[in-house]
C-alpha cells in the first residue's frame, strides 16, 4: 500500500485511518518520502489551539523552490513546467521547461537582492496572470523573501492596505494587463496606492502591455534589463521549516483584511500531497487550474502544488469569454488538458451559453474535473459532467479556505463515488466535526452544523500577519478547541458533506470572499449617504449577489436615484475593487433596528431573497414601520 498514491476506496479509508491514529507517524513518512530536506525535523507536530499554536516539523531545514524546481533537474530538465496561454489566442503560447523556470527564478532572485531584498522581508505582487507572476512568487521563496500576492483587479485603496498592512519594501507589478478585450493600467493604480505607502522602497515593472506609464526616478525600475545582467545562479537560502512563506489576504466578516500568513515545510507537504491524490496527476498529464494566482488556489493548486510533484501547470492570462464562450474548451483541446479545476460561477457562466461551445471542441483528454470557492448546484454539476465530463470524468468538489492552504473535504478521483454538490469526504489527516450553536458536537450522520476541524493539519494558516489575537478570536473561540471554519455544513447518511454556505456576514459572490462591513464602510463614505446594510441574495451566474440597502443623509432630496446608484457603485470600486460592485440599490428611509441599535441583517436578508413569508419576530425592533417601506419597496 502506498501512502502517497491512493488509487481505491478501500485504501483511502485505510490510509485515512493510519492518519487519524497516528498522525505525526503518518505525516512524517509522506514528508520523509517525497521531499528533499537540508536537515529533517526534531518533532514532527506541536500543538496547542488554546494559544492558539501550531507547528509542523520543526527543525527541519529546506528551501520550497528546492523541492519545486531544483530536484527536478536530474530527470524533468526539459519537461513543460509552466505553459502560459496569453490573454490573445494568436499570441503563441510559451512552455517553459523546469530548466528553464530554474534559470528565470534565480535571476529574478538574484535582481531582488540587488534591490536589497532579503530573507523576512516582505514583497508585494501585483501582476496579470503572466509567468512573472509564478516566477516572482518563487524567486521570493527562493532567498526567504515573504510574498504576498495581491488580485491585480484589486483598487488603489485596497492594494495600498495591503502593502501597508505587512509593511511590504518592494512592490513587483507590470505597465499594463490584458484581460478579454480590454486592457487596464495597472502601473497607474501602483502609483496611486503608492502615494501613501513610504515603506515602499523600490518597483519592478514588468513590460506587458508596452503601455505608456510613469517610471519615478530612483524607485521604479524595469525589470528585463536587470534580469539580462542577472546571474543565472542563485543559492537557496535555507529555511526553518516554521519560517514564514507568504502572506495572502482575505476577508474577514469585519474590519480590515486579514493577512494569513503560511510557512514553509507543512505547506509544502501537505499541497504538494493533495495536488498528488485530488487531481490523480501521472507524468505526462496537463494539468490546468484556471484561478488567479492572486487568490490561494493559484498559489497552492498552480504554483507550489503541482510543481513540487514536477507536474506541468498551465497559467491562463485570459477570461472565458474572449474572444468567445468556447475559449477554455479550445485551450483544453489545444494543450490536451487531463485535469482541469475551475470555480461553479464560471461553470454556470459557460453553461447559459448553451452546449455548441463545447461541442466544437475535442474534450477527450480530460480525466478530472474539480470546482472550488463555492457551493457547486446540481445543475451547473449536470451541465459540467454530461457535456464537460461526457460523463466519464469525476468531478471533485473541493472545499477548502485561504486559512486550510490546501484541500480539505473532496472526493478522490475514481476512489470517491461522487454525488452532486456534495465535497463528500475528509482527505486524509483532516478531522471535521459539526457542531450545534451551543457548542456541543453533533455526532451520527444525517445532521447539520457549523463545519469545525478537531484536530491540525500541515498547511493550517499559523496566525494573521501582525494579529495573533484576531487570528485567534477567529477561528479558536467559538467553539473550545476547534478551528472554526466559518461554514455550515450537513453529513449524509453515509457520513458525505455537503456545504451548505457561510454562516457569518461573508458572502461569496463569483467565487470571491466578500465582508459586508468594508463594502458597507466604502459605500458610507459616499457624501449623500447616512447608512447602509449590505446583504447576498441568490444569482443564476454569481452564486450570490450583493444587495445595499441605503438611506439619504437628505431624504426629502430629489437626486437621480440612477445616477446615485452608478456613484455609489465607483465608490465600492475605488476602494475596494470591481467585483465588490452592488447588484441592487434600494434607497429606503430607515434600516430595521434593534433597540440596542443593531442592524437586523436577518430580515433584510429575507426580503433580498424574496422570502417574506416569515420574518420572523419584527416587534423587538425600534423601528418595525420601516419593514414594511422596504417590502412594498423591493428590487
Ligand atoms: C467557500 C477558496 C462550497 C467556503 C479555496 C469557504 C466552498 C470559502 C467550496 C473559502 C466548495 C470553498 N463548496 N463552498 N467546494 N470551496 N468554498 O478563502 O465558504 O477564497 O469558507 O478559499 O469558500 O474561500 P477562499
Amino acid at each position: 500500500m502506498s501512502n502517497y498514491h491512493i488509487k481505491h476506496l478501500e485504501e483511502y479509508y485505510q490510509v485515512y485511518r493510519k492518519s487519524v491514529r497516528n498522525p505525526d507517524l503518518f505525516w512524517e513518512e509522506v514528508a520523509e518520502e517525497h521531499f528533499l530536506w537540508r536537515k529533517k525535523w526534531d518533532k514532527v507536530l506541536s500543538w496547542d489551539f488554546k494559544k492558539p499554536e501550531i507547528k509542523w516539523f520543526e527543525g527541519a531545514k529546506l528551501n520550497i523552490t528546492e523541492n519545486c524546481i531544483d530536484r527536478h533537474l536530474t530527470t524533468r530538465a526539459n519537461k513543460t513546467a509552466i505553459l502560459f496561454e496569453p490573454n490573445n489566442p494568436n499570441e503563441p503560447a510559451l512552455h517553459i521547461t523546469y530548466k528553464e523556470l530554474h534559470e528565470r527564478v534565480c535571476k529574478f532572485a538574484n535582481v531582488l537582492k540587488s534591490k536589497g531584498i532579503g530573507k523576512g522581508d516582505r514583497v508585494c505582487i501585483y501582476l496579470p496572470m503572466i509567468p512573472e507572476l509564478a516566477v516572482s512568487v518563487l524567486a521570493c521563496a527562493r532567498i526567504g523573501a515573504i510574498h504576498s500576492v495581491v488580485f491585480a483587479g484589486f483598487s488603489a485603496t485596497a492594494l495600498s492596505t495591503r502593502i501597508n498592512d505587512c509593511d511590504a519594501k518592494m512592490v513587483i507589478t507590470s505597465d499594463g494587463s490584458y484581460r478579454g478585450d480590454k486592457s487596464i493600467d495597472l502601473k497607474c493604480i501602483v502609483d496611486d496606492a503608492l502615494k501613501s505607502c513610504p515603506g515602499v522602497h523600490s518597483v519592478l515593472v514588468v513590460n506587458r502591455t508596452s503601455s505608456e506609464i510613469q517610471m519615478k526616478d530612483g524607485r521604479d525600475f524595469w525589470l528585463q534589463p536587470l534580469l539580462d545582467k542577472a546571474d543565472a545562479h542563485c543559492e537557496i537560502e535555507i529555511m526553518d521549516a516554521e519560517d514564514p512563506l507568504f502572506i495572502l489576504y482575505t476577508s474577514g466578516s469585519t474590519g480590515m483584511p486579514k493577512g494569513m500568513m503560511h510557512t514553509t515545510a507543512g505547506y509544502m507537504v501537505y499541497t504538494a500531497y493533495t495536488f498528488k491524490n485530488v487531481f490523480q496527476y501521472k507524468e505526462n498529464d496537463v494539468y490546468w487550474c484556471t484561478a488567479d494566482i492572486g487568490w490561494i488556489t493559484g498559489h497552492s493548486y498552480i504554483v507550489y502544488g503541482p510543481l513540487a510533484n514536477g507536474a506541468t501547470s498551465v497559467m491562463f492570462e485570459g477570461v472565458p469569454s474572449y474572444p468567445d464562450f468556447g475559449r477554455f474548451w479550445e485551450i483544453v483541446e489545444k494543450h490536451k488538458v487531463n485535469q482541469f479545476y475551475t470555480a461553479p460561477t464560471a461553470i454556470r457562466a459557460l453553461a447559459k451559453q448553451g452546449v455548441g461551445f463545447v461541442e466544437k471542441h475535442d474534450l477527450s483528454s480530460l480525466k478530472v474535473l474539480g470546482t472550488v470557492g463555492e457551493p457547486i448546484n446540481e445543475e451547473a454539476w449536470h451541465w459540467y459532467n454530461d457535456n464537460v465530463g461526457k460523463k466519464k470524468s469525476p468531478i471533485v468538489d473541493t472545499w477548502w479556505q485561504t486559512e486550510t492552504g490546501g484541500i480539505m473535504i473532496t472526493p478522490i478521483p475514481f476512489a470517491t463515488p461522487t454525488k452532486p454538490t456534495y465535497a463528500t469526504l475528509p482527505f486524509i489527516g483532516i478531522q471535521p466535526a459539526l457542531l450545534d450553536e451551543q457548542g456541543n458536537e453533533i455526532t451520527g450522520n444525517q445532521v447539520d452544523g457549523r463545519l469545525c476541524i478537531k484536530f491540525p493539519w500541515p498547511s493550517i494558516a499559523r496566525t494573521i500577519w501582525g494579529n495573533h489575537q484576531r487570528y485567534k478570536d477567529t477561528y479558536f473561540s467559538a467553539f473550545e478547541n476547534m478551528y472554526f471554519t466559518g461554514d455550515g455544513a450537513l453529513r449524509d447518511e453515509v457520513g458525505y458533506y455537503r456545504i451548505t454556505g457561510r454562516v457569518d456576514d461573508v458572502i461569496i459572490v463569483s467565487g470571491h470572499n466578500l465582508g459586508t462591513a468594508p463594502i458597507e464602510d466604502a459605500v458610507n463614505e459616499h457624501p449623500a449617504v447616512a447608512e447602509s446594510a449590505i446583504v447576498g441574495f441568490p444569482h443564476d451566474v454569481k452564486g450570490f449577489a450583493l444587495y445595499g440597502y441605503v438611506t439619504l443623509k437628505e431624504t426629502g432630496e430629489s437626486r437621480d436615484q440612477d445616477n446615485l446608484r452608478k456613484e455609489i457603485n465607483q465608490v465600492i470600486t475605488e476602494h475596494i475593487g470591481p467585483i465588490a460592485k452592488l447588484d441592487k440599490i434600494q434607497f429606503t428611509s430607515g434600516l430595521p433596528k434593534t433597540r440596542s441599535g443593531k442592524i437586523m441583517r436577518r430580515i433584510l436578508r429575507k426580503i433580498a431573497c424574496k422570502e417574506t413569508d416569515n420574518l420572523g419576530d419584527t416587534s423587538t425592533l425600534l423601528n418595525p414601520e420601516v419593514v414594511q417601506e422596504i417590502m412594498d419597496n423591493a428590487l
